[in-house]
């Protein structure tokens, strides 16, 4: 029986019919204090046939935090024997250490709380795969950025998967690997503050080639917006972007419009208009 979290709906639908497994009836409602509660009404494991949950929740926000606690909750008490969480996009992920004396590691701390409620934790490109070490259950990555390569066009000019900075480098990689043709790359990073990014080209002669630049997430745009800038500024024949976790925060879009992307390829683990590709296939088979 697959329970899916608010955010998650759509990937939670394909998930079961990959799997040919039920989805859940869910309800979520905010009471007048502002508090959730996220149900799963009528899920009674032994009726279901059930005795896997899959609860299916991106973190997105603290709400679906909550969501997610409440889900995991409801599918034991109701009789689950083995609740498995999918972690489609894990939010705070990306706070994995204490930058600073009195700082939390916010990335353990939210995995401490969704392990009291699940045998198992899966989670799609998370920023680090050593954040699955954070979980007191066993806990693993899954790698959907292949999927990545499925919408782009089929007639890619000498193509370069470039990735904003080293770490992506392996997203870039496997992108290439799967579309099956091309150079990969990746700039230097700087961060200067949450919204602003220093990046450092390489030597790469990008002139009339065209580009996919890939990451795992999207946030403010800031990064894509710095690299697609110079991108052209190189005279770039086309820039495709493509990220796993399409989070686009408040005025990504805009922030990229203006820099010249044209076109932003992302997949389900966030819900958004440029999810293109479903990773339901990617979790199916890591379950
Ligand atoms: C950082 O290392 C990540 O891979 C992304 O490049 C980064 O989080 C994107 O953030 P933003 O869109 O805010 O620049």
């Amino acid at each position: 029986m697959i329970i899916s979290g608010s955010a998650s709906q759509t990937l939670a639908a394909e998930l079961a019919a990959e799997l040919d497994e039920p989805l859940a009836s869910v309800e979520y409602e905010r009471f007048p204090d502002g508090e959730l509660l996220a149900a799963a009404p009528g899920f009674a494991a032994e009726e279901a046939d059930a005795e896997r949950a899959i609860v299916v929740a991106s973190t997105v926000s603290s709400d679906a935090h909550v969501e997610l606690l409440q889900l995991q909750d409801a599918a034991r008490e109701w009789g689950a024997s083995e609740v498995v969480t999918v972690l489609p996009y894990m939010g705070y992920a990306r706070q994995d250490e204490a930058f600073e004396e009195g700082h939390p590691i916010s990335a353990r701390a939210v995995a401490r709380a969704i392990s009291s409620g699940t045998d198992r934790v899966l989670t799609v490109n998370p920023h680090e795969e050593a954040v699955c070490d954070f979980f007191d259950v066993p806990a693993e990555p899954i790698d959907a950025a292949g999927r990545l390569a499925d919408p782009l066009p089929a007639d890619l000019t000498d193509p370069v998967f470039l990735s904003p900075d080293e770490g992506a480098l392996d997203i870039a990689a496997t992108v290439r690997d799967a579309y099956g043709a091309g150079d990969t790359d990746y700039f230097e990073k700087k961060r200067l503050s949450g919204t602003e990014v220093e990046l450092t080209p390489s030597d790469t002669d990008v002139s009339g080639r065209d580009v996919v630049v890939t990451d795992d997430i999207i946030a403010t745009g800031s990064t894509m917006a710095e690299a697609v800038g110079i991108l052209h500024e190189r005279d770039a024949r086309r820039v495709f972007l493509a990220c796993v976790h399409p989070m686009l925060a408040s005025n990504a879009r805009s922030k990229l419009a203006r820099a010249g992307v044209e076109t932003i390829y992302g997949t389900d683990t966030i819900e958004r208009d440029v999810s293109a590709v479903s990773v339901a296939r990617s979790v199916a088979d890591a379950l």
